[in-house]
């Protein structure tokens, strides 16, 4: 059996091994995970990728020779030369260091490696179009030019983009430092309290004058610093690449094979702890306390619904918009209930 070491590029996470086997890795809020990849395109207009090459093609070439042959490779369908981030289930965003701007920002889970790292036990990364997919919901998605401005004026009238790099601070997140021109800018993204669908951008500039944000009402600028709170609404929702799993008739292994496919084991333990989501053990039959002071028996119904549709009720203690929801088949869903309902107490 071949086992894939996959590292974490430019991970966050300094004193955790950047290794990983781990197809949907997950940071944590206040410790984000930074990975440069292809990032997908959730459907961004072509303004945005003002300075990206229209993707050629370009020609094949054989390693063997040196030489070029017959035929072209077609450009890959993912966004080049971004850095995506996670802050755990309450934030991830974009970041394109060709056009130095916040390209869209998510909620409720990060990526799905799996087809651009392959299966951890075998390999098979996709042998074209291996952009990793995206999982949650999308809730901001950039637009036209550039949003930032300097004394009213566009970013973009200032010069072209420029990406002088990143600077972790001792939790690991992020700020982008970048030019337009000749004038420097750096931004920071945070997530923002505890709503849904939102994120804080701190935009820093080195050059006197006024920043602002086009379209935004929620900012407040002062001495060189100016502070976007970014709220936005449900744009879109992805659940990660599809596995192919033929289920002939619901059963708990099946269950505990999509549990792990689907990343549910990103945020659910079985042994009892808490983490992003409440633990799955020991949950079949129980009350369930629920957000707003009332109780559920956490039957099949109540299980079933909680993965079908998430948000209809929240689990007491835990945020609601963080699970993201499944388009998942019927046979799916009643395998992941008889792997639930087998999770005994710990
Ligand atoms: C990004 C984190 C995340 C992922 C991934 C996730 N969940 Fe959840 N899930 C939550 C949170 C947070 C809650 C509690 C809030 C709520 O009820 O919506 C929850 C609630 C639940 C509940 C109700 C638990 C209870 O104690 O009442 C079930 C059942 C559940 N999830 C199953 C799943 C399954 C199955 C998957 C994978 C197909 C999955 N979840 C993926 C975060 C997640």
């Amino acid at each position: 059996m071949r086992r894939l070491l996959i590292l974490l590029a430019g991970c966050g996470v300094l004193d955790a091994s950047p290794l990983t086997l781990d197809n949907l890795p997950l940071g944590e809020e206040a410790r984000p995970l930074l990975l440069r990849t292809y990032v997908p395109d959730p459907g961004l207009s072509k303004e945005v990728f003002a300075h990206h090459h229209d993707a050629d093609s370009s020609p094949k070439y054989t390693p063997k020779t040196g030489r070029d042959i017959k035929g072209r490779y077609q450009p890959i369908p993912g966004i080049p030369a971004a850095v995506a981030v996670n802050h755990g289930p309450a934030l991830s965003y974009a970041f394109d260091t060709t056009e130095c701007r916040l390209l869209y920002a998510w909620q409720g889970g990060f990526l799905d490696m799996f087809p651009y790292w392959g299966d951890p036990d075998r390999g098979n990364r996709r042998s074209f179009g291996y952009v990793p997919s995206l999982v949650g919901t999308v809730f901001h998605q950039a637009s036209g030019a550039p949003p930032l401005e300097l004394d009213g004026r566009p970013v973009a009238e200032l010069g072209d983009p420029d990406y002088l790099g990143y600077d972790l601070d001792e939790q690991g997140v992020p700020t982008f430092r970048y030019r337009f021109g000749e004038h420097r800018f750096s931004l920071r993204v945070a997530p923002l309290d505890d709503r849904p669908f939102s994120c804080r951008l701190t935009f820093r500039s080195e050059s006197p004058g006024r920043l602002g944000y086009r379209g935004q009402e929620e900012t407040v600028f002062d001495r060189g610093v100016l502070v976007v709170n970014l709220r936005g609404k449900a744009l879109s929702e992805h659940s990660g690449f599809p596995r192919k799993m033929a289920i002939d008739r619901p059963t708990a292994a099946a269950g505990e094979t999509l549990f792990a496919n689907y990343g549910c084991i990103a945020c659910h333990s079985t042994d009892g702890s808490d983490g992003h989501g409440p633990s799955l053990a020991g949950l079949f039959g129980k009350e369930r306390p629920l957000t707003g002071g009332t109780t559920v028996k956490a039957d099949d119904a109540y299980l079933r619904e909680s993965i079908k549709d998430p948000n209809a009720r929240t689990a007491e203690g835990f945020p609601p918009n963080y699970m993201p929801p499944y388009p998942l088949k019927d046979k799916e869903v009643e395998s992941l209930v008889l792997f639930i309902k087998s999770l005994r107490d710990r």
